[in-house]
């Protein structure tokens, strides 16, 4: 870990510039693994893509609007838990650092940074892959609540949790259930590199989407509007934009239901017709059969009892288990086994 300062005069703040610091470990486009995935899974049957290339800024907004949506529970409601519960969380913790793995500037970082403002000085510790984003909502913090600093890390999850800045209690947030679209084995393999990465005092806060009435979970992911259709199918945009391919995307159904075995949401594309699509870039041809699906995206959802397997097999202990008064949401607070 390395050194950060955490001090802040509240009545006459430094310049944004003076507050923010940005350490760069990966480079734009570094690490995509878009082709590779490509290439290996939809090759495999059943035919594969993983959910992370869902993500261009077509997808980061069709994701923002989806959770706009009245059918899509998960945000709001891990947003209400967290108001209720954060004073008494951070009197429990007591951070100095917020570390975010992606960079939020959504309203549940700003209610926890709210939150360790009003016990005193806070830096905010966002981790994203994406320079521009990170900096860009990191600059409107900084506008909004002119004691708090920020050291941003340009990073991979997976390589640099290492490089968490030094200094007292890191809070360590990963929330909106993103967990649950990891399987079980290589979320705990995810969440055993947190681990690694803790120190005594540190804590996981981990948002987790809980097993519910299939009704409400097949309205989450098939909205009305059809936002989560139009994200599902962004992947084969953002196929044929980076390469180039000619996958028509009225060729393709949105298909999402529950599986109450597995106890997670699936997501696939159905191919409505035969067809053959050119992945240029790669010089490939794959040839659909008319049903034939690409499978997107899994979406766990979980009981205390399933978090905490995950957790013990990260490596992690629950220490603190909030629940939404729907019992639809918990944030569960883990320390180093
Ligand atoms: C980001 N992730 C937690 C969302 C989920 O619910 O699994 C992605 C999503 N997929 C369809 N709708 C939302």
């Amino acid at each position: 870990m390395e050194n950060a300062s955490t001090d802040a005069d509240p009545i006459d703040p430094a310049p944004i510039e003076a507050r923010l610091r940005v350490d760069v470990f990966v480079q734009p486009g570094e690490g995509s693994s878009l082709a590779a995935d490509v290439r290996a899974g939809l090759a495999e049957r059943p035919r594969r893509i993983p959910p992370k290339h869902f993500y261009d800024a077509r997808g980061a907004r069709l994701f923002d609007a989806i959770c706009d949506t009245p059918e899509y529970y998960p945000t709001r409601t891990e947003q209400a838990l967290l108001e209720a519960i954060v004073d008494d969380l951070l009197e429990e913790v007591d951070p100095t650092m917020l570390v975010e793995l992606g960079s939020g500037a959504a309203r549940k970082t700003r209610t926890l940074i709210e939150a360790m403002l009003r016990r005193g000085a806070a830096t905010y510790v966002p981790i994203d892959v994406s320079e521009e984003m990170l900096r860009r909502s990191a600059r409107t913090l900084l506008a909004d609540y002119p004691t708090l600093r920020i050291h941003g890390l340009v990073a991979d999850y997976d390589r640099h949790l290492g490089h968490m800045p030094d200094g007292g209690r890191h809070l360590i947030a990963f929330l909106g259930s993103t967990i649950g679209n990891f399987t079980h084995e290589s979320g705990a393999r995810f969440l055993g590199k947190i681990a690694e990465s803790m120190g005594e005092g540190d804590r996981l806060l981990l948002g987790l989407d809980q097993v519910k009435d299939p009704a409400v979970l097949h309205a989450a992911y098939n909205d009305a509007e059809g936002l989560t259709a139009a994200f599902n199918k962004n992947v084969l945009r953002v196929m044929n934009a980076q390469l180039d391919a000619d996958f028509p995307e009225d060729g393709f159904e949105h298909v999402a239901f529950y599986d109450a075995e597995k106890q997670q949401v699936e997501m696939h594309l159905e191919a409505m017709r035969p067809m053959e699509v050119r992945v240029a870039a790669l010089e490939l041809t794959l040839a659909f059969e008319e049903g034939e699906r690409i499978h997107t995206e899994i979406s766990r959802k979980f009981t205390r009892e399933s978090a905490e397997r995950l957790l013990a097999d990260a490596g992690l202990a629950l220490e603190r288990w909030d629940l939404s008064e729907d019992g639809y949401f918990a944030l569960a607070t883990a320390r180093g086994a």
